[in-house]
């Protein structure tokens, strides 16, 4: 455990000195996602702009019947796989619709918090005492190498609330084609994908007026400060969002306000700044048919069905071999 722990920490520890001796600096979204970087992800999906959670639990609960049946499609038994699971709030209303038809099936939540997890499955025993659930904590690329180890039955793999977006298409690509890799003919992969819309509104969602978007942006400072032993001024950094209508990618970076070093304790790093140097933190891809349909292609996977809201503002696609 604790060597694990070491890992992860290293990771970290390595990713952020390569990133930031990097130019353009750059650090990966996925450390955004601890204790606080949890709570602040479940504030933006209240938030009146942040469309996608909303629209996705709709589309979900207007179709449950039909998707379910859909997993349901060989009458066997089989393990439900979630990628990203957070906090499983949208995934609860397949989970209950699965259990009203009596359906045959495990749920494998995995995410890259901890926290999220042990919340998560606290929080199934309670509201569905019935469910066989096991959860577990990881990150995609790690559990992808051994999907076929967690499950010997026919599988539904389902990745929910535009996850596959932090990654630009050569990376979706190298994700979706170890998805296929993992797959059997029979299985199913369910997965929600934002979509191209209004730039305005785009930029909106990831630039609300509250500042609790900037603030999980910024939490990648705080947690440099506390687990790397870092000296970020946070009030010295501008969370600032762009949205290319033409590739469909939104980026998120963080602005460095003025000309300032930091100290980063525990790779003996002094890192400088010039006034309004950028550190690059994520990209939320939106997508349209073309698109997904030629990821689909490079990973050797195809549509066979999708579900979307009455505007066409997000789209849970299924896939098969
Ligand atoms: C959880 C990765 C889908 O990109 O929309 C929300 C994270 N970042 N606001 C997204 C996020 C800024 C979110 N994903």
């Amino acid at each position: 455990m604790s060597n694990v722990k070491e890992k992860k920490e290293n990771t970290f520890k390595r990713d952020v000195y390569e990133g930031l001796i990097a130019y353009p600096k750059k650090i990966s979204s996925k450390y955004f996602y601890d204790k606080k970087g949890d709570e602040l992800f479940q504030a933006i999906m209240e938030l009146p702009e942040y469309y996608l959670t909303r629209t996705e639990f709709d589309i979900l609960d207007t179709n449950k019947k039909e998707i379910v049946e859909g997993f349901k499609n060989t009458n066997e038994g089989f393990d439900l796989i979630e990628l990203g699971a957070g906090d499983g709030k949208k995934t609860k209303i397949l989970l209950d619709e699965l259990i009203k038809q009596e359906s045959d099936f495990t749920y494998k939540p995995i995410d890259i918090s901890q926290n999220a997890i042990d919340g998560l499955v606290k929080s199934l025993s309670i509201e569905f005492p019935s469910l066989n659930v096991a959860g577990e904590k990881g990150e995609y690329f790690q559990v992808l190498d051994r999907l076929n180890t967690i499950s010997n039955r026919k599988k539904v793999i389902v990745v929910l609330g535009s996850n596959i977006g932090n990654l630009l298409h050569n990376k979706a690509i190298d994700f979706l084609r170890q998805l296929k890799d993992a797959m059997n003919d029979q299985d199913l992969l369910f997965m929600g994908m934002d979509q191209k819309k209004d730039p305005q509104k785009i930029l909106d969602a990831y630039n609300d007026p509250t500042g609790i978007t900037a603030a999980f942006n910024k939490n990648v400072l705080t947690r440099m400060n506390n687990e790397l032993g870092a000296t970020f001024d946070i009030n010295k950094f501008k969370h600032w969002e762009t949205y290319d209508p033409e590739t469909g990618t939104a980026k998120s970076y963080l602005l460095s306000t003025e000309a300032q070093k930091v100290y980063i304790e525990s790779l003996s790093l002094e890192v400088q700044f010039e006034a309004w140097e950028s550190i690059h933190t994520e990209i939320s891809q939106k997508y349209d048919d073309k698109i997904v349909n030629w990821l689909a292609d490079q990973a050797g996977l195809r549509i066979i069905d999708f579900y979307t809201d009455t505007n066409n503002q997000y789209k849970n696609y299924i896939f098969s071999k």
